[in-house]
């Protein structure tokens, strides 16, 4: 088969593929899962998910759940269970490890201000190398003490009674606005976000299945502290932004036929399927349903004539996780791609916007970064190369399905990495490619 594991430590081989075909199921949503955890630690009872994200990012996540003194385990059907002790949860013992989750520490740090307690959260190096201010400055506002490594972590929390705040945030982020409204959620009176654009909004609906109420208007959404949640049991869809990689490397094959089960359809989150549908692809969705809020169905794609595209301003902020592979598909495209407002790729897992312009060129790509984005024109050949994943999760899938198109082999280095979301990524690619 053409991926493999070479003696070279935790480097993958792909050689290139003929097509694309068939069908599967991706993991659960990485962003759904963290906030049903998260909440299902303050609902008091028992919380179960089916198809709860398989990740190490959403892992730490339980793991400080469980560290804040509730019951997590996965039954025999392999849900995850959660027993949830209400508002007030136990003082750690030791310091809350969030690996290399930006979600876990932002969002964690909304619940960690409200309670009777001093926590520490600390990260692997690339997340202690993350801003924190974002959420820093928001929850000191609302009354808690929070002392950090200028804007990194570690961050030390003294949590205090908080206070509802109105709160615009300078940049646009779902974690930022999710830490905001769980600490709001515990606040005394009324907290409310206004994002600058629409950011994925699991945060509200979550709270929403677990009993609370949330208001929204345009781009503003509010919540009134002290209210109380019941326990959940609740399907995962399918991540989108995993999705993302195939349907990506189905675009780019002219008789690939992929079929995605069960994927999440959050309209704050499908712009990829418009984007994809510019570059090409045929798309149709196909039993649509809703489970607590959020949509999912099953997507088939089947390539086409595709066009040159332009994403930018609150486009942009829609499609944050899904750029690096749309960049790496790009070159292959029939009319190439321009992003523009994207310089947040700066400060994710990696520096996203420079690890995806220093591995196209290193496969011959024609690519042009700016400031905020990319100009990569299309119909370009590029040549199989050394990847380097920067330990970046996104950044090693987008490059594998780069490689698909590129001529000789391609090895992506320290590829382990994709198991902060997709533990078995590189054995579905493999079901799904024709060589
Ligand atoms: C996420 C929001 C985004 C995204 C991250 C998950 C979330 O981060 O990149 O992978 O679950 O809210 P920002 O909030 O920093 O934009």
């Amino acid at each position: 088969m053409g991926v493999l594991m070479c003696p070279k430590v935790n480097t993958v081989a792909v050689r290139p593929a003929r097509n694309i075909l068939g069908s599967l199921r991706v993991p659960g949503d990485k962003s759904i899962s963290h906030r049903y955890a998260m909440l299902a630690a303050l609902a008091p009872g028992r919380s179960r998910f089916d198809n709860f994200a398989p990740g190490a990012d959403c892992a730490s996540t339980l793991a400080c759940v469980r560290a804040l003194g509730c019951k997590v385990e996965r039954d025999e059907k392999g849900s995850i269970v959660i027993d949830g002790l209400g508002a007030q949860l136990r003082a750690p013992s030791a310091p809350l490890d969030c690996g290399n989750s930006g979600s876990t520490m932002r969002m964690l740090s909304g619940i960690l201000a409200a309670q009777p307690f001093a926590s520490e959260l600390i990260g692997d190096e690339s997340l202690s190398r993350r801003p924190m201010k974002r959420v820093i400055e928001p929850l000191t506002q609302m009354g808690a003490e929070i002392h950090a490594a200028g804007d990194h972590a570690p961050l030390r929390i003294n949590g205090a009674t908080l206070h509802g705040i109105d709160y615009a945030p300078s940049v646009a982020s779902a974690q930022v606005k999710s830490s905001v409204l769980f600490a709001g959620f515990l606040a005394e009176g009324k907290t409310t976000v206004a994002e600058p654009v629409r950011t994925r909004d699991h945060g509200e609906l979550a709270l929403r299945a677990f009993g609370a109420e949330v208001e929204r208007t345009h781009n503003s959404v509010s919540i009134v502290g002290g209210q109380a949640l019941h326990p959940l049991e609740a399907f995962v869809p399918g991540d989108l932004s995993s999705a993302a990689f195939f349907l990506c490397a189905a675009t780019i094959f002219l008789e690939s036929n992929l079929v995605i089960d069960g994927v999440l359809l959050n309209p704050t989150r499908s712009a990829l399927l418009d984007v994809l549908t510019a570059m090409g692809g045929r798309i149709s969705m196909v039993r649509v349903e809703e489970s607590h809020g959020e949509l999912l169905g099953t997507i088939a794609l089947a390539p086409g004539q595709g066009r040159h595209v332009k994403i930018e301003n609150s486009l942009t902020a829609l499609l944050i996780d899904e750029l690096p592979v749309l960049a790496a598909i790009a070159p292959f495209t029939t009319g190439g791609l321009e992003v523009h407002d994207a310089g947040e790729l700066r400060v994710k897992e990696s520096d996203r916007l420079s690890a995806v312009t220093c591995n196209l060129q290193a496969m011959g790509a024609q690519v042009e970064q700016t400031d905020d984005g990319w100009h990569i024109p299309g119909a370009q050949r590029l040549h199989g190369a050394e990847i380097e994943s920067y330990d970046d999760h996104r950044i090693a899938m987008a490059f594998a399905v780069a490689a698909l198109r590129a001529e000789g082999e391609t090895l992506i280095r320290n590829a382990e990495c994709v198991a902060i979301s997709y533990p078995s990524f590189f054995q579905d690619l493999e079901g799904l490619v024709e060589r």
